[in-house]
């Protein structure tokens, strides 16, 4: 039976930063209330000529070049955003061209907010078990600047844009590479994160403009214990669906939502916070694409080495999470 094995990785991050000090110009509120509640200080914002196939054509171009593969064996595109270039066609046609991979081969976007990566990176490894693609670039991107309300303190100081990529290849040996993927959605909690203008139920009018529709919504309590409470969850099954324990884990790259939501997930899922990859502080929220750009920068940090077994989760809106275990 064949798996499938992460071969490269590679992020996209535009290079204007915003600190916590520009964001007080922007609305009330301080570094240290951001600092303590989020663990965040900093955060990129995409220039506004750029878009989310910009970034993530350079992700995937990076992550092509890491594996040594040439853009045009890549046959298949699988991209998690909530903020695409356009509603239609997909982001992921816009970075088919872009990199030039193959032409004639699959590219498709998904909507699973935060957990669109890890929903993308299920899907790719089920091509590959099933031989239907060879070449599969997984892809999280987004562009939160460009939905997030830069009126409301309790919404804007938390995201950040961003792209993360990796490049799934086909591996024989079943004890590495992408172990087992997990994913969970729950449509009774639609109403806690969402943005509620912009598409069939609320098309853009003069109207939702003006009334600040085509912006997240969040009820950020609610969403932080479901957080906690689903990523842990997620990833004990992502251990115990292996046979594995917290011991035998090397990284946990989680989600990149706030600090005190992966302290909550550490506690939980009884593995020390010092094994958790984290540059929420660099990078603020940036959904999709916080799993694929943490491991990204964990490996070029020389954190992970041959034979580490790595647990990625994620929560988002839907409310859609995930879990994953890979043998690096
Ligand atoms: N600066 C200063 N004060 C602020 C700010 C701010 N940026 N934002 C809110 N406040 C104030 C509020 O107005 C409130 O003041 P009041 O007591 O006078 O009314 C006070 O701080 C407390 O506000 P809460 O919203 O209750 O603060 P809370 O402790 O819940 O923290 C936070 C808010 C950080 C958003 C928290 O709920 C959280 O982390 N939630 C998780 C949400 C999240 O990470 N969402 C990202 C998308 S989903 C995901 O990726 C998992």
């Amino acid at each position: 039976m064949i798996g499938s094995r992460i071969a490269g990785t590679g992020r996209g991050v535009p290079p204007q930063v915003m600190t916590n000090a520009d964001l007080m110009k922007i609305v009330d509120t301080s570094d240290s209330w951001i600092v303590e509640r989020t663990g965040i200080r900093e955060r990129h914002i995409l220039d506004k000529s750029l878009a989310a196939s910009d970034i993530a054509t350079e992700a995937a171009r990076k992550a092509c070049q890491a594996a040594g593969v040439d853009p045009g064996e890549v046959d298949c595109i699988i991209l998690g955003t909530v903020t695409p270039d356009m509603p239609f066609p997909s982001t992921a046609a816009f970075v088919q061209k872009k990199l030039g991979a193959k032409a004639g081969g699959c590219a498709f976007d998904l909507s699973a907010a935060c957990a669109g990566f890890l929903y993308a990176l299920s899907i790719g490894d089920a091509f590959i078990r099933r031989g239907q693609f060879k070449r599969v670039m997984v892809i999280g991107v987004e562009v939160l600047s460009r939905i997030a309300d830069w009126t409301d303190r309790g919404t804007c100081v938390l995201f950040g844009d961003g792209a993360g990529a990796v490049l799934l290849v086909p591996e024989s040996d079943p004890k590495k590479g992408v172990l087992s993927t997990h994913l969970y959605a729950d449509g009774t909690f639609t109403d806690i994160l969402y943005q509620p203008a912009g598409g069939s139920r609320e098309p853009a009018t003069a109207a939702t403009v003006a009334e600040n529709r085509h912006v997240v919504k969040m009820n950020g309590r609610e969403v932080y214990k479901h957080a906690v409470r689903n990523m842990a969850a997620a990833s004990k099954v992502a251990l115990e669906s292996n046979g594995l324990e917290a011991k035998d884990v090397a990284w946990v790259i989680a989600h990149q939502a706030n600090i005190r939501i992966i302290e909550g997930v550490s506690e939980r899922v009884g593995i020390a916070l010092d094994r958790f990859y984290i540059n929420v502080d660099r990078y603020g929220n940036t959904s999709s694409a916080s799993v694929p750009t943490a491991l990204d920068e964990a490996l070029e940090m020389g954190k992970i080495k041959d034979g580490d077994l790595l647990v990625f989760s994620a929560l988002g809106g839907g409310l859609a999470w995930a879990s994953a275990a890979v043998r690096w």
